[in-house]
């Protein structure tokens, strides 16, 4: 089906489709705590690991950090004004820690807490969905000085941190995610070092992954504990589907240890309770210190698995001029392909990415259910100083992207939900504010929100979708 819709006043935008989504779909945007709360040192807020990080030399593009960000601490009841006026019918935040219990452990900060009281209810006031991620990267320091995650007990003070914000929130919120992204917490944290606490160590990456699987593992049944029947508990991974960009036997190696290292390396502990076989080994380094138990505990049965996926991986293996290949498995190198557009971020557009991740998750992993919890793209937008910003690729990328989603649910996959990555502009990581992902503008001296043109079509493309929804009959 072909539709058109008119996004605002003097815009018509092609949505191309509309297709049905179930009646309870949930339809949102993406944020994280770090990322755009702002008041980073108000209300006993306790510092992170990206606090720290941000503030050494050349971590961070211009050296900025989230002090400020979107200032969503203070524009709270703004932004879920504007949730509103966009018609999202969910909303996906994360809670930071270190606004919780400032030390990661012992004392509550009852500020904290109060914040995101005041932002569930206001979202609830709105029929708002919260979906609240509890680990969206931002550790309290005075963990990190304790070892971080390459300490265990970091995950049984995880469990602890989910049970006192479960004994809050639970009676409210029924969607949760314990952790975002374990793998970037792990790889960038601990392995490469881009992103805090900067530490460059394959052995440390691994066994921060353990502890963070093991954290996730423990919160699960002190969750379970203080929420209600109808909550629903997961994780969310990125996961990026690896493509051979040939036939050649070293490439096709090459890729299946990509996917072992990018996806399997999570997906398998927590859906079949067990390490990818020779991952280890394949990467040259001894096992993490898995103590009998974990993996079970690692694999307890959750409710639904985010997924974030922003594009693919296009591999080929390297061969040396004289032809000869060198470590049959990891020798291989990224390739661009001539026909693709890329994201500010160089990341490639490639929709069908989502499909494929989407149908091979549910028929390799079986999921209950299977929530995109972000899905978006950076592009370097132009502000001119009106209530209009056109940012067309942006579009066209989220367009693109639900009809992605379609042609998933189309093959059985059991898909309850999907948001853009991500609401506001906001800190993107070691990237600053360089790259901006939101469907809305922030100029951030003034810290003015301006909806932009993707903003308006997805606002519309949700609208339509309710308005395809089967009426109910009335008796
Ligand atoms: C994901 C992160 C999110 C954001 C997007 C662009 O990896 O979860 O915080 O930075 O990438």
């Amino acid at each position: 089906m072909s539709i058109t819709e008119n996004t605002k006043p003097g815009t018509t935008v092609d949505t191309r489709a509309a297709p049905v989504f179930p009646v309870d779909f949930l339809w949102g945007a993406a944020t994280a705590s770090y990322q755009l709360e702002g008041a980073a040192h108000e209300d006993g807020r306790g510092l992170s690991i990206w606090d720290q990080f941000a503030a050494k030399p050349g971590k961070v593009h211009r050296g900025e950090n989230g002090d400020v960000a979107a200032d969503h601490y203070h524009c709270m009841p703004e932004d879920v004004a504007l949730m509103s006026e966009l018609g999202l019918n969910a909303y996906r935040f994360s809670i930071a820690w270190p606004r919780i219990l400032p030390q990661g452990i012992g004392t509550v900060n009852g500020q904290g807490l109060d914040f995101y009281d005041r932002l569930v209810d206001a979202l609830l006031a709105r029929g708002i969905t919260p979906l609240l991620t509890l680990y969206h990267w931002d550790l309290p320091l005075a963990l990190h000085e304790k070892g971080g995650w390459l300490n265990r007990d970091t995950a049984s003070a995880f469990a602890d941190y989910a049970e006192v914000v479960a004994r809050q929130l639970g009676d409210r919120v029924d969607w949760w995610v314990t952790l975002n992204e374990p793998w970037c917490s792990a790889y960038l944290g601990y392995g490469n070092g881009k992103h805090a606490p900067g530490i460059r160590d394959k052995w440390a990456a691994y066994t921060a992954a353990h502890h963070l699987l093991l954290a996730h593992g423990l919160a699960l049944p002190r969750l379970r504990a203080y929420t209600r029947k109808s909550t629903q508990l997961g994780i969310t991974l990125n996961l990026t589907p690896v493509y051979a960009a040939n036939e050649h036997p070293r490439t096709l190696r090459a890729a299946a240890w990509a996917d072992k290292m990018s996806n399997r390396w999570f997906l398998d502990p927590i859906f079949r309770g067990n390490y990818p076989e020779s991952l280890f080994a394949d990467d040259g380094v001894a096992p993490p210190p898995v103590q009998d138990g974990d993996l079970d505990i690692i694999a307890t049965p959750i409710d639904f698995l985010g997924v974030n996926n922003y594009s693919r991986s296009l591999i080929r293996a390297r061969v040396k001029e004289n032809g000869a290949g060198d470590d049959p498995i990891k020798f291989y190198e990224h390739v661009t392909s001539a026909d693709s557009s890329y994201t500010e971020m160089g990341w490639e557009v490639y929709p069908q990415a989502l499909t494929d991740v989407l149908v091979r998750v549910h028929h390799d992993y079986a999921p209950r259910a299977i929530v995109v919890t972000e899905n978006g793209a950076a592009f370097a937008d132009q502000w001119d100083g009106s209530n209009h910003l056109s940012d067309p690729q942006r579009l066209h990328y989220i367009r693109d992207h639900i009809l992605a989603l379609e042609q998933a649910q189309a093959q059985g996959v059991p898909l309850r939900g999907y948001f853009v990555w991500s609401l506001l502009d906001n800190f993107e990581w070691a990237e600053g504010y360089s790259k901006r992902f939101g469907i809305v503008y922030i100029d951030y001296p003034s810290q003015r929100r301006i909806v932009k043109d993707s903003g308006h079509w997805y606002a519309a493309f949700i609208a339509a979708q309710h308005r395809l929804q089967p009426r109910e009959i009335e008796p």
